[in-house]
């Protein structure tokens, strides 16, 4: 999977991105990331790539052209190595949709992604209507630029590109995944600071912690992200008819029984 990024940064987003699990993933050709310098494209003598604002305003805007011809760049070298490739663009501003995992895995289906970054006040919106595909806001604050946002977004679609993460890390039952958060773990020591491991996840006893462990992330989803839990209660139907809730109230007390000898 090719990730280039459009940006005035371009050493912000690569040095952020070429550490731990993201760096593997290039060193071994799962993923590739490329920056490119929206200034190196202006076409006047002082680099400039932004200008007043039409209708007054404060601040400036990013100006079409530079952006166009960055684009054009990116585009010719993609199609250079695969004529059929796919290619999103994606403009990274609070005036997108929320990100979440959903859109992390439609977009891990893509062959190509192009980040388009913002600064100052905007972006001519006639650029924006030419290229691009997709716009996404990482949340409902504003930051003074799309690099960290346009990071947030390759790191998590990276994970999902196959070969990225190793059996280990991918076999985590992890938070999302399936529409509830992720239960608490422990490790060594058994006690810290008087407080002690649960005794279930002693106990060698698979099923029952199974049970627990899912009692937790219900529990924990419902008091942290009340509105996730509605939604996994109405899509998960099973889970919650009288017989189930007994099989597990049956189990659960005879761990909370165990815990307390
Ligand atoms: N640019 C500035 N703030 C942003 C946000 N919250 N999400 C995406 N891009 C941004």
């Amino acid at each position: 999977m090719n990730f280039y990024i459009m940006t005035l940064f371009p050493e912000m987003v690569l040095s952020g991105l070429k550490t731990s699990i993201l760096a593997r993933g290039m060193d071994n050709g799962y993923i590739h990331v490329e920056a490119y310098n929206i200034r190196d494209y202006a076409d006047n003598k002082h680099n400039k790539v932004d200008d007043y604002t039409y209708g007054g305003g404060a601040g400036m805007l990013m100006q079409a052209q530079p952006i166009y011809s960055c684009y054009q760049d990116i585009m010719k070298n993609i199609k250079e190595k695969d004529p059929d490739a796919s290619v999103r663009v994606v403009y990274v501003t609070p005036q997108g949709s929320v990100f979440n995992q959903n859109m992390v895995r439609e977009f891990s289906q893509s062959d190509n992604i192009i980040f388009l970054c913002g600064h100052y006040e905007g972006i001519d919106e006639r650029v924006l209507e030419e290229i691009v595909t997709d716009y996404v806001s990482i949340g409902d604050y504003v930051l003074t630029g799309g690099e960290l946002p346009a990071m947030v977004m390759i790191d998590a679609i990276s994970r999902l590109v196959p070969g990225v993460l190793n059996n280990e890390e991918s076999a985590q039952t992890e938070s999302f995944d399936d529409g509830l958060l992720e239960y608490p773990q422990y490790s060594r020591p058994e006690v810290w600071m008087d407080k002690k491991v649960p005794s279930v996840l002693l106990s060698g006893n698979h099923a029952n912690v199974d049970v627990w462990r899912f009692e937790k992330s219900l529990e924990r989803t419902k008091e942290r992200r009340p509105e996730l839990y509605e939604k996994y209660v109405e899509t998960h139907p099973d889970e919650f008819t009288a017989k189930s809730l007994k099989k597990r109230r049956k189990i659960l007390d005879r761990i909370a029984e165990a815990e307390e000898n």
